[in-house]
Formats: structure tokens, sequence, C-alpha cells
């Protein structure tokens, strides 16, 4: 099975399965290209992407295509979706037992993309990953799970209410292209990522759980 064939057998299955939020809301799978370097992560579904069943196609999507079309990006390049599949009612933040019940659909969905990339979008995406971190301090910075970089940014919504936070995620989109090259901050490749990810060669410089790596 290719990725698409992949994706579309977890759909299914996602479509099935007795979820949170099913009698109420429509799936809102996630959308793009597969092959991607990046993979955007969301909270949850708002009423325009329950309405289209397209992940970020309302007032934050239109932000999140600027700042993708900003770095000389289309959105058809990258993959979207996000971490609880369904809309919550009035919009309200998901809460921890639908993140958990939606949890082997994301994870299996990363897996089959494989992204080199997986920008968080907001404060739940990127707690997901990095329990600890904080939004206002950890933006903008590369972290390293499960062998993955996982780059966390405001959400566009969050963007949309505040002018220094729209400042900042349009600076930390800047850093975007470089990252999914492997460059992960001046002068420094993916080779060594590699390198600082062990700890062997870190010598006793060995960061504590989710230190930034830049
Ligand atoms: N906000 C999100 O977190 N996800 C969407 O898909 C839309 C808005």
């Amino acid at each position: 099975m290719n990725k698409k064939e992949e994706l579309a057998k977890l759909e299914k299955e996602l479509t099935a399965a007795n979820l949170p939020l099913k009698s109420d809301a429509n799936l809102v799978f996630g959308e793009g290209n597969p092959d991607c370097a990046v993979m955007f992560i969301g909270e949850a579904p708002g009423e325009t992407e329950d309405r289209l069943k397209r992940p970020f196609v309302g007032r934050a999507g239109k932000l999140l295509d600027e700042c993708i079309a900003g770095i000389g990006w289309k959105r058809a390049d990258v993959y979207i979706t996000n971490i609880v599949k369904r809309r919550p009612p009035e919009n309200r933040d998901p809460l921890p037992e639908e993140i958990e019940a939606y949890k082997p659909f994301l994870t299996r969905q990363i897996e089959i993309i494989s992204p080199k990339v997986i920008a968080t979008l907001g404060r739940f995406s990127m707690n997901y990953f990095l329990p600890y971190a904080k939004i206002s301090r950890d933006h903008g910075k590369v972290f390293e799970v499960d062998g993955r970089i996982v780059f966390p940014l405001y959400h566009p919504a969050a963007a949309l209410r505040a002018t220094a936070v729209m400042d900042d995620l349009k600076k930390d989109f800047t850093r975007l292209p470089d990252i999914a090259k492997g460059i992960l901050s001046d002068g420094v490749l993916a080779a060594e990522f590699a390198a600082l990810k062990n700890p062997k060669a870190r010598k006793d410089d060995v960061p504590p759980p989710q230190a930034p790596l830049f």
C-alpha cells in the first residue's frame, strides 16, 4: 500500500470508530501532501472546518495559508491535521480524554506520513509532544521527540488576537525552510543533529528532557 492508500484506510477506520464527539461533529481527518517534509498539527477543528470537513479553512486557516505562502511554499506542499479530529462543542478546549481517544489515530497518521518536521500550532498540540513546554518560552525552538524534529509555533488564532504573537509567528515561520532542509541553526546540519541527539557524542553535556536543541 502506498501512503495515500494507507491514509485512506486509516480514515475509514477512524470514521467507523466509536470516539468522543462523534455524534455531534463531522470528521476532519487532515489533508495535504503525504510526502511532505513538514506536517502541521493544530488543536481541533472549528466551525468552518466542521462544515467543510477540512482542517484550517476558517480565519486562522487563512492566516496559516499566508504564513506558508510567505516562505514560498504552497498549502498543497505540506500536510495539515489536528490532534482531535472532531470539533468540540462551542469550540471549547479539547478534553484530556478526547486527546487520548484520538491519539492512536494521530500516531498512525504521523507514522504513515513520516515527516521530517512536526510543526505544532498552539499550546495543546505542543504539549501533546512536549508536556512541559511553555508556548511563550518555547515557540520557535527546535526539539527532538522520538527521533523527529518538533517545532512549536503559536496558534494562528492567537496571532489574530495579538500583534506581538503575530510578529513571533511570522518570524518563527521564516526558520521552517532551513529546518525542513535539515539546517537547524546557522551552520548546524542534520548530520550534526544526529550527533547532538546521541548523549555520548555530547560527552557529559546531556540536556535535561525536552531541552530545545536550538
Ligand atoms: N484551529 C485548529 O486548531 N484547527 C483547525 O483545523 C482550525 C482551527
